[in-house]
């Protein structure tokens, strides 16, 4: 099985850029689907989740059927299904898989579908192992007021999108606010849509009837503010100096906040940020929450810094209920993380962290991971690069050029 082979404890520096953002481009090319002629994108990170969307989307068929073992592959692969049920009246759908970071329901997205007129067919049936949905709603969506019990940025996404094609107006309440909400509204915008609102807890939509928008005005994919963030700590980390291209840092102004506290020096621009490694940091509490607070999928790289720093860092995840399960190979590494429940783990620093053998659990502990083992004394070796791949370019490569010694096997 492919994997990666790091030799630990080579000194970083140099430049390096980010890659287009994963979690902004795969909405973007769902909402395809909403088009008449499909729009330019550019940008996009060439990577596993954007393969497997644009092969989703060329698999549905003109009865809004989609290929289900695609779909189960990925959690993005809800994001078509609301554009398909607005454009085709009816939609089946599996159960969407992705990284094991917790139970991951879709309630939110059914009964929005329902409360925008769409009957959905219960209980799913089993094909082949597989949950499959059925919804419907053969005289056209309707507009809605909707209100989200959770904040959910898929879930916001989603609707946002099925409003676009409904008849009348859409309110939808309890929004997630993260900033790929609003690239994807602006994208819309920009094609005719009316969205106000986006990245606010408030969003409405004017919708258009069924009738496409047209594809005149192209999707760019802006960068990737998890990768941004995670170069930032590796940086920290790692780096006798360490230049972030294409980075905007007001998205990851909450991290930025965390690393400075700690005793980090960032110097930061409009769409750079330098950031180089210092010899004692101290420990800072971290609470993930909703944009603009401490993104949930810094929280693993953020683990491995607070390794690194002195005194007991408390790491509080409030968003997932899995996202902690990697901090035991942190420790068999080395680390000294104690897990007090599913949500929260105190990470008593420094410790020097040791090469070993690891499985990458998800595509943001995976690149953890990979930061682990840079500063870790003698050779790890990380299986499941799928995982790793998913989300990151070329991560090996780019990682290679600013001084890492990683081997793809
Ligand atoms: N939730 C429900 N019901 C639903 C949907 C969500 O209860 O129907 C709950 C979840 O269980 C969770 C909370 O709502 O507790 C928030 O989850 P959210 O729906 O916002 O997550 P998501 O939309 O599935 C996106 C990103 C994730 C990122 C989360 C949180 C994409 C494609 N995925 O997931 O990114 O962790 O928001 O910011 O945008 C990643 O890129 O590695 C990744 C996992």
């Amino acid at each position: 099985m492919p994997h990666f082979l790091i030799q630990g404890g080579c000194a970083l520096g140099g430049e390096i850029s980010v890659s287009g953002s994963k979690n902004s481009a795969l909405p973007a090319l769902a909402s395809s689907l909403l088009f008449k002629d499909k729009p330019e994108f550019h940008q996009l990170p060439d990577i596993e989740d954007i393969k497997r969307m644009n092969e989703l989307i060329s698999s549905i068929d003109l009865e809004g059927k989609m290929d289900m073992e695609i779909a189960k592959r990925f959690r993005a692969s809800i994001l078509p299904v609301g554009p398909i049920l607005a454009r085709h009246g009816v939609v089946s759908f599996p159960h969407p898989g992705g990284c094991v970071i917790g139970a991951r329901p879709i309630d939110v997205f059914l009964s929005g579908w329902e409360a925008m007129g769409a009957k959905i067919k219960t209980p799913a049936k089993t094909e082949g192992g597989n949950l499959i949905y059925e919804a419907e709603a053969k005289g056209g969506l309707k507009g809605a007021d909707y209100a989200f019990k959770t904040q959910s940025v898929t879930g916001t996404e989603g609707m946002m999108m099925t409003a676009v094609l409904a008849k009348g107006g859409t309110t939808l309440r309890n929004c997630a606010m993260e900033p790929e909400i609003t690239y994807l509204a602006d994208f819309l915008n920009r094609n005719g849509a009316r969205v106000t609102g986006a990245g606010t807890t408030t969003i409405h939509i004017e919708g258009r009837e069924g009738k496409l928008l047209p594809g005149r005005e192209p999707f760019v994919a802006p960068p990737d503010r998890i990768e941004a963030g995670t170069f930032l700590i590796l940086g920290a980390l790692a780096a006798d100096e360490l230049l972030i291209k294409n980075i905007f840092p007001e998205e990851v102004a909450s991290l930025t906040a965390l690393l400075k506290e700690a005793g980090v020096e960032i110097t930061q621009e409009k769409n750079f940020a330098l950031v180089k490694k210092i010899k004692k940091t101290k420990a800072v509490h971290v609470k993930t929450k909703e944009y603009p607070g401490f993104a949930t999928d810094l929280q693993a790289p953020f683990a491995v810094f607070a390794t690194q720093a002195e005194g007991q860092s408390l790491i509080h995840e409030t968003i997932f209920e899995g996202r902690l399960a990697y901090t035991a190979d942190l420790n068999r590494m080395g680390a000294n993380i104690s897990l007090m429940d599913p949500h929260r783990a105190i990470v008593s620093g420094p410790t020097p962290l040791y090469g070993r053998k690891l499985e990458s659990p998800d595509l943001r502990a995976g690149l953890a991971f990979m930061i682990a083992a840079l500063i870790a004394e003698g050779e790890s070796q990380i299986g499941n690069i799928y995982q790793i791949d998913r989300g990151h370019e070329r991560i090996d490569e780019r990682l290679r050029a600013i001084g890492a010694d990683i081997k793809r096997i």
